[in-house]
């Protein structure tokens, strides 16, 4: 087997699989993962099963159609034991999601919050990602949703940086995928059907030898990453692009905005234009996953001098405190799960 290596590898593929050795292939970077892991449970419609049997059908309803809703949520390792950064808000997202495409969830915010904190202390985890996933468990052809029953699973598990740039930032290229809009499909939703446009997105940038992909919003406008938000700084001025730009509304993205207010920075909330990615002193995506990921180069432009810049490094430097719980001012974010 060839393995060709690019200068970053993103970790999106990396998944546990119960009490077993095997390799994955992270197809973006090929490079051959060896994964070793402890047997873990997944939440299942108010029960506990185990990894390997948390299975579906291949007709599956949103399986074939991605008509399931999802959230990624972290929770971090903290003096105070476990805890999960902006549950409530992932949560409320989740919900929200799911009310946007009418798929019925049989299940309460309370209940959903209370089975990560469970599936957190079940597992053992001292840090993890959560993958809730509400989805139409039944199966057939059609992709009518009328009277179709849903199912809620939930998994966490361990999961390091989203991209392993050896802490020296990433490159990007602008794509020519545009990024979904909300006259087309709900943009402000976290549906699995969405991310169609986010892979071929980062398909081609990965293709062009890039490590990630910036896409344009409908209006010409810069939108974000394939799944993160996009922040440039100007002079010592924040701006990130609004809701009109079809962005998702990302809790890290509110989460920088807030420390870095508290910080003494100004924030905008503004359109960016293609050419000002190229001028801007500094660029960096947020996201749960990515956390915040400096960003050196677009387009094959350096980006200031081509290093990571101050206030990057600051607030990504802050950003890691806060959901570690190292900023008692942010310490309503956080849900410890030993009570
Ligand atoms: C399209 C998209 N944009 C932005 C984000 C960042 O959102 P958050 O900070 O809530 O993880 C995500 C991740 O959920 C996403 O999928």
């Amino acid at each position: 087997m060839v393995i060709t290596m690019s200068k970053t590898k993103r970790h999106g593929t990396q998944m546990p699989n119960a009490r077993l050795a095997h390799k994955l292939i992270n197809f973006q970077t090929k490079i051959a993962l060896v994964c070793m892991t402890q047997a873990n449970y997944i939440w299942l419609d108010g029960n506990f099963v185990k990894f390997e049997d948390a299975k579906v059908h291949v007709l599956t309803h949103s399986l074939q159609y991605g008509s399931g809703v999802f959230e990624g949520i972290r929770c971090y390792n903290t003096s105070k034991g476990p805890a999960i950064f902006r549950l409530h808000d992932h949560a409320r997202r989740f919900f929200d999601s799911a009310k946007i495409y009418k798929l019925p969830l049989k299940i309460t915010q309370k209940q959903f919050e209370e089975a990560i904190v469970e599936l957190i202390n079940k597992n053992k985890l001292s840090s993890a990602y959560i993958r809730p996933f509400g989805f139409y468990k039944d199966i057939g052809i059609g992709f009518n949703v009328k009277g179709k029953s849903s199912s809620v699973a939930i998994a966490a598990i361990e999961f390091g940086a989203l991209f392993d740039d050896h802490g020296k930032g990433i490159r990007c290229k602008v794509s020519s995928w545009e990024r979904i809009n909300s006259t087309i499909i709900p943009a402000g939703a976290k549906i699995s059907g969405n991310y169609i446009n986010s892979i071929l997105a980062s398909l081609e940038a990965n293709d062009a030898g890039y490590d990630e992909a910036i896409l344009m919003s409908g209006t010409g406008t810069v939108a974000e990453g394939p799944g993160e938000n996009l922040f440039i700084v100007n002079d010592n001025t924040l701006i990130t692009p609004p809701k009109s730009a079809n962005i998702l509304l990302g809790i890290t993205r509110d989460s920088v905005i807030k420390i870095a207010q508290r910080a003494g920075i100004d924030v905008k909330e503004r359109d960016i234009r293609r050419e000002e990615l190229y001028t801007s002193d500094e660029i960096f995506f947020s996201g749960t996953a990515a956390e915040i990921t400096p960003i050196v180069s677009v387009d094959s432009r350096d980006i200031g001098n081509g290093k990571i810049g101050p206030v990057t490094s600051m607030l990504k430097d802050k950003y890691a405190r806060v959901a570690r719980g190292e900023e008692k001012e942010f310490s309503s974010w956080l849900t410890f799960t030993k009570g």
